[in-house]
């Protein structure tokens, strides 16, 4: 490993999260410089280069010739797609929707280096996917019978997986684990075994296979369990397909999933430790050419890079509890509203200055959204310094299936998004007009 890489090791392994001190930077640059406006009620921010060296650490990592496919429902930005692709030539997309590979396609990623992933792909999909001569993985054995029909006898330009759900189990979060005994996704090995072999040793253009075992809350060893478990029907597959003159399974897709910190005091698992793991269960996918590695990550790409500010509107006071009324709710966060016990991040105040709030004088707060919903509160009993009118809450970690996940709830114009690399800041989105919105509902 080449020196600067090793530098960038240790930096993150000791940084996973961005520090509040940076954010406070960053934020009072960019209100001094005028980059949030009176009607900027809440505002994404990018860290450009944590984002860039997040992802040169992930490359430095994996086989050179591994194809990472950042999930595109993480952050489906055209402006950070287009960065990221000119970060290495080895980065390329996961989609999940033919809107994804179109998103990709015209961010300029060329097909091979788009991975087609839905769970209902039509036979429309399937023949668009075929014919733009991406990497397509099927999702069940009913879309293989489709794929079949639509290749019949002429050349592939793209190539072909099929998800195996290995039943390794589930994850500290149901909602987001997928290898359980059940799941909506991919093909239960346990229970298909034999229609598995019969596909694997008769189609030869069948030379891929697809895991993802979940994301977030999925420990290490069971992403491993998940990938050995796969390795292991691969390499029986191989050697009868060998045998029989096929050409052996090529693509090793093994999803993402691997686990962020959303809290400072819980780093996360570090990538270079789960590469040397699968490097031990699972040999020819990182010491040999033997395999094509694919990678799907997402939230471990994105979400540190990323915070929120909101202006806090108005703040009420309980008996019991105080509320901050803040402008991004659960149209920007969701899964923090809906599930708040597994999706919880870290939260500084700042004043309207952007200077940090850390005094002693701390109280319990439940940060409300602008939402018609009681349930539209981001976090609750939050302890934080004294909030006030016109301060701004920071919302860490908000990189990743946040602006995604947009709920047009209640209508509300969506936020501007800045990138920012040191002092220099540019517009990645710009907050939506009034016109946009009701462009929406036409
Ligand atoms: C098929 C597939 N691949 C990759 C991902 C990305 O997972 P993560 O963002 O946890 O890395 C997901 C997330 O849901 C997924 O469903």
């Amino acid at each position: 490993m080449r020196d600067g890489t090793k530098k960038q090791l240790r930096y993150f392994m000791i940084q996973s999260n961005k520090s509040t001190e940076s954010i406070g930077r960053a934020l009072r640059s960019a209100l001094s410089n005028g980059w949030i406006r009176q009607e900027d009620t809440a505002v994404i921010f990018y860290d450009i280069a944590f984002l860039e060296s997040r992802i040169r650490y992930l490359i430095s990592c994996f086989p050179p010739n591994t194809l990472h496919g950042f999930a595109i429902k993480a952050n489906p930005l055209a402006r950070i797609m287009k960065y990221v692709k000119g970060v290495a030539p080895n980065i390329g997309v996961e989609a999940a929707s033919t809107g994804e590979v179109n998103m990709a396609l015209n961010a300029g990623y060329t097909p091979g280096k788009i991975v087609f992933d839905s769970p209902a792909k039509t036979l429309a999909d399937i023949d668009f996917a075929l014919k733009t001569g991406v990497h397509i993985n099927v999702d069940n054995l009913s879309e293989l019978e489709r794929v079949k029909t639509l290749t019949g006898s002429s050349t592939l330009t793209g190539s072909i997986g099929l998800r195996i759900n290995p039943q390794v189990g589930v994850g500290t979060i149901l909602e987001s684990s997928v290898a359980g005994d059940y799941s909506k996704f991919g093909v239960p090995l346990n229970y298909n075994r034999p229609a598995l072999e019969q596909v694997f040793l008769s189609y030869p253009w069948l030379t891929g296979v697809h895991l993802h075992v979940g994301s977030q809350g999925c420990p290490v060893n069971m992403l491993i369990d998940g990938i050995g478990v796969l390795y292991d029907f691969v390499s029986e597959m191989n050697s009868k397909r060998t045998s029989s003159g096929m050409s052996p399974i090529s693509v090793f897709d093994i999803g993402g999933g691997l686990p962020i910190s959303y809290q400072t005091e819980a780093p996360a698992p570090s990538m270079e430790e789960y590469v040397k793991k699968i490097g031990e269960r699972a040999p020819l996918l990182t010491h040999s050419d033997t395999f094509k590695l694919i990678t799907e990550f997402g939230r471990w790409i994105y979400t540190n890079s990323g915070w929120t500010a909101s202006r806090v509107e108005y703040v009420k006071h309980d008996p019991s509890i105080n509320t901050a009324m803040i402008h991004v709710g659960a149209d920007l966060f969701l899964r923090e509203c809906l599930n708040p016990r597994d999706w919880q991040h870290e939260y500084s105040v700042f004043d309207q200055n952007g200077m940090l709030k850390n005094g002693s004088d701390d109280h319990s707060y439940n940060l409300a959204g602008p939402l018609c919903f009681s349930g539209d509160i981001i976090a609750k009993n939050v302890r934080l310094p004294k909030v006030e009118e016109g301060d701004f809450i920071v919302i860490h970690d908000t990189g990743g299936y946040t602006f995604s996940m947009w709920s047009r709830y209640n209508s509300r114009q969506t936020p501007r998004i800045i990138g920012y690399n040191e002092d220099h800041f540019e517009i990645l989105k710009e907050r939506e007009t009034m016109e946009e919105l009701l462009r929406f509902w036409e």
